[in-house]
């Protein structure tokens, strides 16, 4: 069997209520959206029987290859590919699928890529300042460090990081730009205008909105959020991970609209906008890792699951 406990690429989280959650035909289709080094693809399949389909894909190409991997001593039908969850319906549409009988999409990235060094996505190690999931994108972290306005560097650090220093260290970063190649260079920026007690959490902050932006992440997320239920079937489910507050507060309220059926003025007799109701949320508070999953892996602390079930 592949070594999903040995596994150093990614341990999945929360992988019990996922299973939960997600199967509910063992003959079924499921997509993985982010199938990441297959961690949760895994437990999918274990779950399914023979005449059971997995479509996983991925940004990352690494991740693909190692997902492929990790993954085939199943019999089962597999399709793993390079490929961005937000374009769903085109993906299926591709192979042929109507619809699917489960989503999970699992935010956010992986161990393998946070402990790259060469990625560039932990403030941690001196690497070249990448932090593209996509290593076909024009831009990476340090083109955006070098060229946006100064304006333009406030909004994402506040918007992506909720940072309260945003204008400050975009100032600073836009009057003293030299060319920031390496997070130690941004490290070493931060560092010098921001108090001692603070500099960790803003670190943190600024490495994940600069990651947000650099792989547009948000609006992967309300691109994808906006049409998949088009690709779900009836009774299919939707599965949610989130680990930051910008994410979750997106899908709780994407899937609190979903489950409104008229969404008409109280004052109108009648309802005029014809809104129905799509989705059936199945679990009202989200689901939290426990503190025995948050000792063995100190990186599912933020995780929030979400899911439902459409009508
Ligand atoms: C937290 S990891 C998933 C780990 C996976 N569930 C596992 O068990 O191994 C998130 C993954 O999502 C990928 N990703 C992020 N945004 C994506 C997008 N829009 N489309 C496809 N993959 C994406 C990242 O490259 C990363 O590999």
């Amino acid at each position: 069997m592949p070594k999903n406990e040995k596994s150093v690429f990614h341990k999945p989280v929360l992988v019990k209520d996922v299973i939960k959650f997600l199967i509910t035909n063992k003959s079924g289709i499921y997509f993985d959206g982010t199938i990441g080094g297959g961690g949760h693809s895994y437990e999918i399949l274990k779950n399914l029987d023979a005449d059971g389909t997995l479509i996983g894909v991925d940004l990352d190409s690494e991740a693909v290859n190692f997902a492929k991997d990790h993954l085939k001593s199943f019999k089962n039908k597999k399709i793993i590919e390079k490929g961005n969850y937000s374009n769903i319906s085109e993906i299926l549409k591709r192979k042929k699928i109507k619809n699917v009988d489960g989503i999970l999409l699992d935010l956010g990235i992986s161990s393998f890529q946070i402990d790259n060094k060469k990625r560039g996505f932990s403030y941690n190690t001196d690497s070249l300042l990448d932090m593209r999931m996509n290593k076909s994108l024009e831009k990476n972290a340090a083109d955006i460090i070098n060229t946006y306005s100064k304006d333009e560097l406030t909004q994402i650090f506040k918007k992506y990081g909720e940072e309260r220093y945003s204008k400050k260290i975009a100032d600073f970063i836009v009057r003293e730009r030299k060319i920031i190649k390496t997070s130690t260079d941004l490290r070493n920026i931060i560092e010098r205008i921001i108090p001692e007690r603070y500099k960790i959490k803003t670190f943190a902050r600024i490495w994940q909105a600069l990651r947000i932006e650099v792989n547009k992440e948000l609006e992967n997320l309300n691109k994808f959020l906006k049409n998949f239920s088009d690709n779900l079937k009836s009774k299919g489910r939707i599965v949610i991970i989130s680990y930051h507050s910008l994410e979750d507060r997106i899908v709780k309220k994407e899937f609190r609209e979903y489950e409104k059926e008229c969404i008409c003025p109280p004052n109108i007799p009648i309802c005029v906008c014809c809104k129905e109701k799509m989705l059936k949320i199945l679990n009202k508070k989200p689901v939290l890792p426990s503190n025995d999953e948050i000792k063995l892996n100190p990186r599912a602390r933020s995780a929030k699951l979400r899911s439902a079930e459409k009508i």
